[in-house]
C-alpha cells in the first residue's frame, strides 16, 4: 500500500477511526489493515421487545470518523444499524462522520415509475443525513445519478478498473467482446471495454418482473466471439441467464461475467450453477457467505481502494485521482 502515503499526508492516526456494522466485516477489517488502524470497537444488541440497542465503545470526541456498513441481505436491518450507530456517534461529538456504504442497494428505486410508489434510493439518503452522516462514500451506483440524490458529499467510486485489471491479467482479450445486459448498463460496461480496449455490445432487454425479463436482440457482432457480461450487480442472477440464452442463440463460444456487487439473492446461486459460464468474477463489496462461494466465482477485493479514498478524505487530499 505504497500509494496510501501519498506526497505531504498520512494517517493521523488518533484523529482517524474506522467502525464497522454486521453486514460486511471482513471489509472493514481488511480496510485497517491497509490503514494500519485498529478496528474501533462498538456493540449492537437487541433488546427484548426486538429493538436495536448500539453503543460506541471508545471515545470519539473530535475525531475524524468512518462507518463501513453495505446494504445487503437482511437490509432493514443493516440500514437500521448504520442509522443508530451514525446517531450514537454524532451524540458522542464526533468532529465529521462518513457512512462508508460500499453497496447501496436502494439505488435501484431511483425513479417513479409507477403511481404511489417511493423513490426509495431518495428517502435512504435523506435518513441517512437525519441520522448524522456528514458524508458519504459508495461504489458503482445502480445509476450514476443518484449521487444527485444526497444533499451531503458523495465520493462515488467505482471497481470496473478492478475488475478489468483482473481480465487484462488472467483472460485472453484477443476474442473478446463486452456486453451490456441492456441499454441502461451500456455506458458501464462501455468504461469496462475501453479499460480493456475490447469491442461493445448491447442486448435489446425488457424486465417483466422483478425476478424475470425477456429479452430480444444482440445489436453488434458476437457470433464466434468469447463474451464478457459486464453489470452492476448479480441480484437474482435471471438477467445472466436469459441474456446467456440470447447470446447462445447468437453462437458465441466462451462466456464470462463481471460485476461489482454480488447481491446473489433467492435462486441466483441454483443458477449460477446450472448456467454455462466458464468464470464470474466480482468484488467484496458484499460479503460472501462460504455456501455462496462457488469454485468458478473470483471475489477481488475493494479494500485498498476504499482505503486509499478514506485516508485521502481523512488529509484533505483530492480524491478525483481515484475515479478514474
Ligand atoms: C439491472 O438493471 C441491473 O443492472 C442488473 O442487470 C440487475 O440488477 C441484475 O439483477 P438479476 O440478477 O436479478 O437479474
Amino acid at each position: 500500500m505504497g500509494e496510501l502515503k501519498s506526497k505531504g499526508s498520512s494517517v493521523v492516526k488518533d484523529q482517524l477511526k474506522i467502525f464497522s456494522g454486521n453486514s460486511n466485516r471482513a471489509l472493514a477489517l481488511e480496510i485497517c489493515e491497509h490503514l494500519q488502524l485498529e478496528l474501533s470497537p462498538l456493540s449492537i444488541s437487541r433488546f427484548s421487545n426486538d429493538n436495536l440497542f448500539v453503543k460506541i465503545e471508545e471515545n470519539v470526541r473530535e475525531r475524524d470518523v468512518f462507518v463501513v456498513q453495505s446494504f445487503s441481505e437482511p437490509v432493514s436491518e443493516h440500514i437500521m444499524e448504520l442509522l443508530i450507530i451514525l446517531d450514537a456517534l454524532r451524540s458522542a461529538s464526533a468532529r465529521r462522520i462518513t457512512a462508508v456504504i460500499p453497496y447501496y442497494s436502494y439505488a435501484r428505486s431511483d425513479k417513479k415509475d409507477a403511481p404511489r410508489i417511493s423513490i426509495t434510493g431518495r428517502l435512504i439518503a435523506d435518513l441517512l443525513r437525519t441520522a448524522g452522516a456528514d458524508r458519504v462514500l459508495t461504489m458503482d451506483l445502480h445509476a450514476d445519478q443518484v449521487h444527485g440524490f444526497f444533499s451531503i458529499p458523495v465520493d462515488h467510486l467505482t471497481a470496473i478498473p478492478t475488475i478489468a485489471d483482473h481480465f487484462k491479467a488472467h483472460y485472453d482479450l484477443s476474442n473478446l467482446i463486452a456486453v451490456a445486459t441492456d441499454a441502461g448498463g451500456a455506458k458501464r460496461a462501455g468504461r469496462f471495454a475501453e479499460r480493456l480496449n475490447i469491442p461493445l455490445a448491447i442486448i435489446d432487454k425488457r424486465r417483466v418482473s422483478d425476478t424475470q425479463v425477456e429479452q430480444g436482440r444482440v445489436i453488434g457482432e458476437v457470433k464466434g466471439r468469447d463474451v464478457v457480461i459486464f453489470e452492476d450487480e448479480i441480484s437474482t442472477g435471471g438477467t445472466l441467464l436469459t441474456t446467456e440464452n440470447t447470446l447462445r442463440q447468437a453462437d458465441v463460444r466462451k462466456l464470462y461475467a463481471g460485476a461489482v456487487h454480488p447481491v446473489l439473492c433467492g435462486p441466483a446461486i441454483e443458477r449460477l450453477q446450472s448456467s454455462g459460464f466458464e468464470s464470474f468474477v466480482v468484488s467484496n463489496t458484499v460479503d460472501m457467505p462460504p455456501q455462496k462461494r462457488l469454485p468458478n466465482i473470483q471475489v477481488l477485493t475493494v479494500a485498498p481502494l476504499l482505503a486509499m479514498a478514506i485516508q485521502r478524505i481523512n488529509s484533505g487530499e483530492s480524491v478525483g485521482q481515484l475515479f478514474r
